[in-house]
């Protein structure tokens, strides 16, 4: 049942193409230039008058919502705001009518989540959920939704989830500002159209399993990693730190890289693997420079770039490359070989990739 794969984790990680194409089949058109969301269509004036949404969600599934937060902000210009379930629903949260609120989970079982959809429904918010588990207990609560598609996932440490989830969420900002008039016509099916080719970029991106692989050897001596990223990279940054953390329980941390100097600065020492995202984006210079402050501190760089980099590839200790796409979808490469760095370092230290101790697949109590 793991398809040739010593682990459940690892096949997912090498589903995510397949799946990411189940999660847009039937939703993105053929020509690769429009999306259509049935939950839009059924609920389009709640959506359109949305003044506000608010997005909750634990762990993995809330990383996505950050992601999701700045689509929706970038394309829509409707505000939104990212909660973790179990503070929303314990701090009598200003929510009401004019609020859509997207529940995002894997499971659909998630108590914190759930508890947090029935207390924004009871204050009269419309209610979408971005779930994977068909007929689970969230996307029962909820007023309407998109599920992921992405088949079950057995793995502890949600992979494909996230990318699905991040999919769905990508298309729903790019539907509601096509019908919201807030994006333009040649923006929107610029995105639609790169957005189709993620499951064949990731395809090949995969091949960078060896080279990680290798990598990961040489990094299991660290007892701390930082992850830093910018903009849509920071949250995937605070997903990979996630992913290591939880599988090869080493401690990890994902920052906005620019908060280096605030504090984290203090721990680089050569001890202290880095993971940076410094992709050719408008952060790209920025990023460099806080690269450069971490080698003159001796720590060890492990650099994701942008396929062809020629400058941070000189002063990075690895480097692994992604293929080049808009800003705005990266995440959905760059968090590939974060999941394999995460595996195969766990895998080195000989740890239980797909049963993680203390944590479970979903969390039905608080
Ligand atoms: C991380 C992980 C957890 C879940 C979290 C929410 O790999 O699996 O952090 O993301 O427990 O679970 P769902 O999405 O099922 O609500």
């Amino acid at each position: 049942e793991k398809g040739g794969y010593p682990h459940f984790m690892l096949k997912e990680i090498f589903e995510q193409p397949a799946c990411l194409t189940n999660c847009m089949r039937g939703r993105i058109n053929v020509e690769h230039d429009h999306v259509t969301l049935s939950a839009l269509i059924d609920h389009r004036s709640k959506l359109l008058n949305a003044k506000r949404i608010i997005i909750v969600a634990c762990g993995t599934s809330w990383h996505a919502g950050l992601i999701g937060k700045q689509m929706i902000e970038t394309f829509c210009r409707i505000p939104v705001e990212v909660e973790y379930a179990s503070e929303f629903r314990y701090r009598n949260p200003v929510v009401g009518e004019s609020d859509v609120v997207i529940a995002i989970s894997q499971s659909g079982e998630t108590a914190d989540t759930l508890a947090a959809v029935e207390l924004a429904k009871s204050r009269g918010a419309f209610i979408y959920g971005i779930c994977n588990a068909i007929g689970s207990s969230i996307p029962r609560a909820t007023d309407t939704g998109t599920y992921i598609h992405v088949g079950p996932e057995i793995g502890v440490a949600s992979t494909k989830a996230f990318t699905g989830q991040v999919t769905v969420l990508t298309m729903f900002a790019l539907a509601l500002a096509d019908a919201k008039g807030t994006v333009s016509h040649d923006e929107y099916v610029k995105t639609v159209k790169e957005l189709a080719q993620i499951p064949a970029m990731i395809k090949d991106l995969l091949k960078v399993n060896d080279q990680i692989a290798d990598m990961a050897r040489t990094f299991t001596y660290a007892r701390n990693f930082l992850y830093l990223g910018r903009g849509f990279s920071y949250p995937v940054a605070l997903e990979g730190a996630l992913k290591l953390k939880e599988i090869s329980y080493i401690h990890a941390e994902g920052y906005p890289a620019a908060e280096m100097k605030h504090g984290p600065i203090a721990l680089i020492d050569s001890d202290m693997p880095v993971v940076a995202i410094a992709t050719h984006n408008g952060m790209y210079e920025k990023v460099r420079s806080n690269i450069q402050e971490i080698k003159a501190r001796q720590g060890r760089v492990i650099a994701i770039v942008t396929k062809g980099d020629t400058t941070i590839s000189k002063i990075a200790d690895a480097v692994i490359e992604l293929p080049d796409t808009m800003d705005c979808l990266e995440p959905l490469v760059a968090t590939i070989p974060l999941q394999l760095l995460a595996y195969h370092i766990a895998v080195c230290k000989g740890k239980d990739v797909d049963q993680p101790r203390n944590l479970a697949k979903s969390v039905t109590v608080e």
